[in-house]
């Protein structure tokens, strides 16, 4: 299809009409002209295309559910994104699907928000490793995807109305950052704009965001769409670049369109843009036929199972606990054994063609009893499952309690009130815990829950919400097949009053404060010095790492430059596992007001026993950048940074140093109300200002109270504007006029450098 030629043929009420879906799934289709429709569906993590034969939207073919994002993240892995993209690709292949919506790559700024389970992590780097992987796996198959929810969709209440007040720098350098190397690096075929407003005005109409960052900064190419039901004035979304509106708004908001263009209000320009998209999208989902595509669906139920594995962590394993004795008696307890959460509710659930369950998989591995112990319907003990499973750990050697949150506690629609687990399932851990000590809990939620139990488990599993093969995973660790290597890709407070967010979620009437700012996550609990329960990174496994031989190629780089960093990881256990490098990067008295370290690197190595293998990573002038709000830009400091190397953000193992220059200075004005405290600390100010400072009195006593005096006059002197030199001194050689022929002198010194 020539798409120029397309858009001369195209009436006004046309083009109008193709920036809208025909329904829930579609995009229009023009018979005059041969322009097909094409279907797009959900995603992410599993094919949610609606059945033929269906009535409701929302009715789906029996398909695959993967692990959901909150346990991909943990995997670490890059290549096993990729892989699930390259499934989910196959699958769309053969069922018609041009597009899958998604992935969500949000980050996680409180745990309660419902959709959590959803999205990536609370580290931009890592979200955005994770979502361009993704990305890059399903278009490999010559399917599109769509990167949601663009941008500020960090809660549920209120979605559709809320305004996200969030300042430019965090703005940039932790909410967009986690989409801006997917955009770049695996250039997705359509983003999805979210449903909110940022700072007053909707993502849907957001010129800002749509246009100016997403187009103009970035370089994007491809379509926009409105989330469902995101648009609300249609004209002006065409105006700020939003191309597609979905699902369909049944003809009214093309009206609109036509009369913004009669009216002069909207250039057609503008309407041509968005249509240009919609034809590109089509033209590059019709060039790839899939012909005879198929997928199998056992196959990739297996690969469902390989993914799970990965994303384990295993929090804890007191006394080795874990892996499970197979000649030992063990008791399985909980309804998550038999019947696990292995997804989320809303637009992601995926009607999963089966599921299995650890207890459907025991037999495999010992002499395995079963409890069920607790319902998920209601919170509320049932006495006689009770007592059943308090009877079943009494008689076993290990009790392993498959507990976590039911499908009410977190869900697409609503956020979380609480970060605690049900009642009903506290109370069975405690019961159990007075008749057997060895007791391990496997878990089962999208997101951090509270753990007072945590001291009465010798081993946690967080398995999250880890897809229909979780069932045949869990026992695959639990009994050692495997070692767990997934690391938490978002940190566990300890409790809910500890995260960042707590003061400012989810906000008052339509208004949420992001006020904890660039503090995010790790970068806010590390900066407060707060003991999370688990660090972000933090993950055990069954076998054990030393970490040799750090190297770094250079001592000093330009900002430019590209710094290589090589470090050893030797497995000093007896069973291959993998292990999970982490590079984080932590600025030495920046001047910015930086986190204490920040990601900037990770490699997952498998390793047999005794053996070494090399991470190599190669960091660029971003990694120790921060966004600086007076250049608009990504600026590097000058000055020296630590490259830490940790198994966790709190666990480092190897540390160096490097010193980075940066010829490039930030654009700097002196003037009359400027600090003396700032003159100081800029060099070339220094060294103009500094005979002049000398000629200022501030006493010199020898007794300790002229000393106290000294010093605070030190330091009234530092915080005091150059024109107070003037009256505050008789100094008759200190005058204003002076004083500002110096400064003219300076500003210009200052501007040339640049
Ligand atoms: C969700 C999107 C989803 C869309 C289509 C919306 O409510 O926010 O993530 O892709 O529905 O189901």
């Amino acid at each position: 299809m020539n798409v120029e030629k397309i858009l001369k043929e195209l009436t006004l009420e046309e083009k109008a009409a193709l920036c809208s879906g025909s329904d829930f799934w579609h995009t229009k289709a023009i018979e005059r002209l041969d322009i097909p429709p094409i279907m797009v569906s959900d995603g992410p993590h599993g094919l949610r295309k609606m059945k033929d034969d269906a009535e409701n939207p929302n009715e789906a073919i029996k398909a695959v559910c993967f692990p959901t994002a909150s346990a991909l993240a943990c995997s670490f892995d890059r290549e096993l994104l990729e892989t699930l993209g390259k499934a989910l690709g196959e699958e769309c292949a053969a069922e018609g699907v041009s597009v899958i919506l998604g992935p969500g790559c949000n980050i996680k700024r409180s745990p309660l928000c419902g959709r959590n389970f959803e999205y990536f992590s609370e580290d931009p780097y890592l979200a955005s490793q994770m979502a361009a992987a993704h990305i890059k796996g399903v278009q490999s198959m010559g399917v599109g995807t769509s990167l949601k929810h663009f941008a500020m969709n960090n809660q549920e209440t209120r979605r559709m109305s809320y305004s996200a007040e969030v300042d430019e720098r965090t703005f940039r350098e932790i909410y967009l950052a986690a989409f801006e190397a997917p955009v770049k690096q695996s250039k997705p075929w359509t983003v999805m704009c979210s449903y909110n407003r940022i700072n007053g005005v909707h993502s849907s109409q957001n010129k800002y965001l749509l246009t100016d960052i997403l187009r103009n900064d970035w370089g994007y190419e491809g379509l926009v769409m409105s989330d469902w039901g995101a648009v609300d004035d249609r004209p002006v979304g065409v105006d700020a670049g939003l191309d597609l509106e979905m699902p369909t708004s049944n003809g009214k908001n093309d009206v609109l369109i036509v009369e913004a263009v009669n009216s002069g209000a909207l250039s057609e320009e503008k309407v041509d843009n968005c249509v240009r998209k919609v034809l590109e999208l089509v033209n590059k989902a019709e060039e790839y036929t899939h012909e005879g595509a198929v997928w199998d669906k056992e196959k990739h139920h297996q690969l469902a199972v390989k993914i799970a594995k990965e994303c384990a962590v295993l929090l804890k394993n007191d006394d080795s606990i874990l892996p499970l004795d197979k000649g030992s008696k063990i008791a399985f307890i909980g309804e998550f054994a038999s019947k696990p959460r292995y997804q989320g509710g809303g637009s992601s659930h995926i009607n999963s063609f089966k599921v299995s369950s650890a207890v459907e998989f025991a037999d495999k591995y010992a002499d395995v009893t079963y409890a069920q112990g607790f319902v998920t319907d209601k919170d509320e003990t049932n006495k006689a499952l009770l007592a059943e499973a308090v009877d079943a750990a009494k008689n076993a050697d290990t009790a392993v309690i498959f507990a976590g949150l039911p499908d009410s506690f977190e869900s697409e629609g609503y956020d979380r009130k609480h970060m605690k687990m049900p009642k009903c399932q506290l109370e069975l851990i405690k019961k159990i815990k007075e008749v057997n000590d060895n007791i391990v809990i496997v878990l089962h939620n999208g997101s951090p829950i509270e753990m007072p139990f945590i001291d009465d488990a010798k081993a946690v599993l967080e398995m999250y919400l880890c897809g229909q093969g979780v069932g045949e995973a869990e026992c695959s660790l639990l009994f050692g097949d495997v070692s767990p290597s997934g690391k938490l890709a978002e940190t566990f407070p300890v409790c809910l009053e500890q995260n960042p967010a707590y003061l400012n979620f989810p906000g008052h009437e339509d208004t949420v404060r992001y006020a904890e700012g660039i503090y995010v996550g790790y970068r806010y609990y590390e900066k407060k010095k707060l003991t999370p329960l688990f660090p972000f990174g933090h993950g055990l496994s069954y076998s054990s790492f030393a970490y040799s031989d750090l190297e770094i190629s250079e001592n000093e780089i330009d900002a430019d430059d590209i710094l290589t960093v090589k470090v050893n990881v030797t497995n000093t256990g007896d069973i291959t596992a993998k292990e999970t490098v982490q590079l984080y990067i932590a600025p030495v008295e920046p001047y910015a007001d930086r986190p204490l370290k920040e990601l900037k690197g990770f490699e997952k190595l498998e390793l047999r026993p005794n053996e070494t293998k090399k991470a190599v990573f190669k960091l660029d002038k971003k990694a120790f950048s921060y966004y600086e709000t007076k250049i608009a830009d990504w600026y590097a400091e000058e000055g020296k940074y630590k490259i830490l190397i940790g198994t966790s953000s709190a666990e480092i193992k190897a540390e160096g140093e490097v010193y980075l220059s940066n010829p490039r200075k930030l654009p700097i004005r002196f003037d009359l109300n400027s600090l003396c405290g700032e003159i100081k600390q800029y060099p070339e100010a220094a060294a103009m200002f500094e005979p002049l400072f000398s000629q200022i009195d501030v006493g010199n006593g020898d007794s300790q109270s002229d000393a106290i005096s000294e010093e605070m006059i030190d330091n009234m002197i530092k915080d005091m504007p150059l024109r107070t030199l003037v009256t505050f001194t008789d100094v008759p050689q200190i005058t204003r006029a002076k004083i500002t022929a110096m400064l003219d002198e300076l500003n210009k010194q200052l501007s040339d450098n640049i």
